[in-house]
């Protein structure tokens, strides 16, 4: 997978990405990153991108032509790559976009190519976001200083669904039979942590009561802190949970 980034801050991007697993996946050539920066597409000497926003009103406006001029020569890149000539994916990473989340991260991860564009400043001229972008998205209802965070942030979450950037498959398993759930609690050594035993059922190398275990206290957690997402887990596993709960095998009320 390819992932093009069209940015004033290439760099923010590359050194975020280029460490820990991302870095050494990259490194493998699992997947790329490009990170463009827009400030080399400016038609000016001075290589400003960005202007005063009619109307009034606070703040700078990243222009449309060099953003336009960067997505066409990431399409000629892509071409190049892939030898095919269709619009690629491109998202806009804004605080008023769809809120990103796990399934996009799992659509997105479908993509050979996915064009990621940050907004600064105050954001970028409309016409051109009405020309290039398939997808507006959003990390979460609050405001940042840039795309290039949000932008990262989408790049390690598809990435690590790419196969071999995650050092084993334990994920993929995970995520079939926990699906909808927060992570259950876990442990490592010491035994005991000021005063805190492990869970006894960690130690027995009973593997069918540690599964069951955990399913427990991920229900637990997720009823406490998400109630939203425990009420659809509850509602789309309900008959499998009620025969769990009937066989003493997960102490819970639904
Ligand atoms: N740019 C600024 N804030 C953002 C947010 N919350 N999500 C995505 N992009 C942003």
């Amino acid at each position: 997978m390819r992932f093009h980034v069209m940015t004033l801050f290439p760099d923010m991007i590359m050194n975020a990405l280029g460490e820990s697993i991302t870095g050494r996946a990259m490194a493998k050539d699992l997947f790329s990153v490009n990170a463009v920066n827009m400030r080399d597409f400016a038609n000016n000497k001075y290589n400003h991108v960005d202007d005063y926003t009619y109307g009034g009103g606070a703040g700078m406006l990243i222009q449309p032509g060099p953003v336009y001029d960067a997505y066409m020569s990431i399409r000629e890149n892509i071409e190049k790559c892939s030898g095919k000539s269709k619009k690629p994916r491109v998202v806009y990473m804004t605080p008023t976009g769809k809120t990103f989340d796990q399934a996009m991260a799992q659509e997105f991860a479908r993509e050979e190519d996915l064009v990621i564009l940050c907004g600064h400043y105050e954001g970028i001229d409309e016409r051109v976001i009405e020309e290039i972008v398939t997808d507006n998205v959003s990390i979460g209802d609050f405001v940042l200083t840039g795309g290039e965070l949000p932008a990262i942030m989408i790049i390690d979450a598809v990435s690590r669904l790419i196969p071999g950037v995650l050092g084993s498959d334990e994920s993929a398993v995970y995520e079939s039979f926990y699906d909808g759930l927060l992570e259950y609690p876990q442990y490592t050594r010491p035994p005991v942590f000021m005063g805190k035993e492990v869970p006894e059922v960690l130690l027995s190398g009973h593997h069918q009561n540690i599964e069951y275990w955990r399913l427990e206290q991920a229900l637990i957690r997720t009823k406490e802190r998400r109630p939203d997402l425990y009420k659809t887990y509850v509602e789309n596993n309900k008959s499998k949970l009620e025969k769990l709960i009937k066989k003493g095998k997960i102490k819970l009320e639904l």
